[in-house]
C-alpha cells in the first residue's frame, strides 16, 4: 500500500483513543482505506502529562507546526478556537485534508475554513463535531441532499443529558454529576460550554446549516443552559409525568411576507434554539439515558428519521473521527477527485442456518 502521513493534534479524551485505534487496527484500516495510515506525530501541550492511553513517547511533540508540514491528513482534536483555527488553515494550505471534531471552531469560523479548503481543493471532514459517535453530518449533507428537511429536534449534548438523567433517576446533585461527566471525558475542557448550552448551540448551528443549505451564525441560535435546573424542578417534572431534557430544535418556518400585489407570499425562515424542555415520559427522547444523544429529522419526502447513540466519550467519538480519516485517505489516493474503492477483506462466508 501507499503510505499516507497522518498528523494528530491533541491526545486528550478523544485524541488518545484515535491514536490508539490507528495503531491497533493499522492493517484493517489500510485494507479499508487502500493506504497505510502512518501516524507521524501527536502534538500536545505537555509531552510529560499523564495519559489514559499509553502512547509512544517519541510520537509526542509540542511543535504542531512542524508536524503539519508534509502531512497528508491532519486530525485536529485540541478543541478551542486558537491555535486550532491557525493549524487547520495551515494544514489546508499545505495540501492536507483535515479531520476535526471541533464544533466550537466550525460554528464560529466554518465559512473561513470551508472556503480555504475549496480554494485549494482540500476537504474538511467533521462527522464527530455533532452528536459524538452518531453519523448525522453525512446523512444531512449527503443522504438527504435531495430532500427538504423541515425540522431537526433532539438531544445533542452528552454531558447535560448525563447530568439531567442522574438528577432524575438517582436524585443526584448537579455538581457531583458534573464532576463525574468530566472524569468520564464527556465534558468540554471548560464545562461551561456544556452546562450553559453553548456546545449544543454550536452543534445546532452546524446541523441547521447543513439541513437548510445555508450558514446559520452562532449568534442567531437561541440558547439556554441547564444551570438553573435543580432537584425540586426535576421532582416536579417527574410528578407531572415529564422529564427535563436539553433540546436542540432547528426548524424551517414558512413565514408570510408582504407582497406588492397583495397576494399571499411566503418565504422560508429558520429558527434554531437550545433550551431545557419538559419531555413527556412516553416520548422516545425521555428514554435517552446517560451520555447518549438522539436526533429526529423530519424531511418532506423521507418522513421521520431517528439517529441514536453515544453522544460523547473518547473511544466512541474516535469511531466517527476514524471514519473520516478513512474517507480522507480514500479521497487522497483517488487523487482528490471522488472517493476511492476500498480493498475488500477476503473473509470466509459463514453459511447462516435456515429458520
Ligand atoms: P481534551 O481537553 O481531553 O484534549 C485536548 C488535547 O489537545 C490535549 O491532549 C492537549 O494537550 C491538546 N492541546 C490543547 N491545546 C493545545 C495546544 N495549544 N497545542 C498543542 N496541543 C494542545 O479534549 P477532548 O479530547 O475531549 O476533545 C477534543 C475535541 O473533540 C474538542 O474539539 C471537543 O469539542 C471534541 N469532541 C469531544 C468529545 C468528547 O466526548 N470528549 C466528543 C465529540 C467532540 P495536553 O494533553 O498536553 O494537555
Ligand atoms: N462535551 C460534548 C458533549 C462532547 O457532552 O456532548 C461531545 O460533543
Amino acid at each position: 500500500y501507499r503510505r499516507l502521513r497522518v498528523a494528530l493534534l491533541g491526545a486528550g479524551a478523544v485524541g488518545s483513543q484515535v491514536a490508539s485505534l490507528l495503531r491497533q487496527h493499522a492493517d484493517e484500516l489500510a485494507d479499508r482505506a487502500g493506504a497505510r495510515l502512518e501516524l507521524v506525530g501527536i502534538a500536545v501541550r505537555d509531552v510529560d502529562a499523564p495519559r489514559e492511553v499509553d502512547l509512544p513517547r517519541e510520537l509526542l511533540t509540542t511543535d504542531a507546526e512542524s508536524l503539519i508540514v508534509g502531512a497528508d491528513i491532519v486530525i485536529e482534536l485540541m478543541g478551542g478556537i486558537e491555535p486550532a483555527r491557525t493549524y487547520l488553515l495551515q494544514a489546508i494550505n499545505s495540501g492536507a485534508d483535515v479531520v476535526t471534531a471541533n464544533k466550537a471552531l466550525l460554528a464560529t469560523h466554518g465559512p473561513e475554513i470551508f472556503d480555504a479548503a475549496d480554494q485549494v481543493g482540500a476537504e474538511v471532514y467533521y462527522e464527530a463535531a455533532a452528536a459524538g459517535a452518531i453519523p448525522i453530518i453525512r446523512p444531512l449533507r449527503d443522504s438527504l441532499a435531495g430532500d427538504r428537511v423541515q425540522r431537526i429536534m433532539g438531544i445533542v449534548n452528552g454531558t447535560t443529558n448525563y447530568i439531567l438523567d442522574r438528577m432524575d433517576t438517582e436524585g443526584a446533585e448537579f455538581a457531583d454529576v458534573l464532576a463525574d461527566a468530566q472524569r468520564l471525558g464527556y465534558a468540554e475542557a471548560d464545562p461551561t460550554a456544556d452546562v450553559e448550552g453553548y456546545d449544543a448551540a454550536q452543534k445546532a448551528a452546524i446541523l441547521a446549516s447543513l439541513a437548510f443549505h445555508t450558514t446559520v451564525p452562532l449568534d442567531a441560535v437561541h440558547r439556554e443552559g441547564i444551570t438553573s435546573i435543580d432537584k425540586q424542578m426535576m421532582d416536579a417534572a417527574r410528578h407531572a409525568g415529564y422529564v427535563i431534557k436539553l433540546l436542540a430544535v432547528c426548524e424551517r418556518l414558512n413565514a408570510p411576507r408582504p407582497s406588492r400585489s397583495g397576494e399571499a407570499a411566503y418565504r422560508d425562515e429558520i429558527s434554531v434554539r437550545v433550551y431545557p424542555a419538559l419531555v413527556d415520559r412516553a416520548h422516545p427522547l425521555a428514554s435517552v439515558h446517560g451520555a447518549n444523544n438522539a436526533v429526529f429529522v423530519q424531511a418532506e419526502a423521507a418522513g421521520n428519521l431517528m439517529f441514536y447513540g453515544a453522544g460523547a466519550g473518547g473511544v466512541q467519538t474516535a469511531s466517527a473521527v476514524l471514519g473520516d480519516v478513512v474517507s480522507a485517505a480514500r479521497r487522497h489516493i483517488a487523487g482528490g477527485v471522488g472517493v476511492g474503492e476500498s480493498t475488500l477483506a477476503n473473509l470466509p462466508i459463514v453459511p447462516i442456518g435456515r429458520v
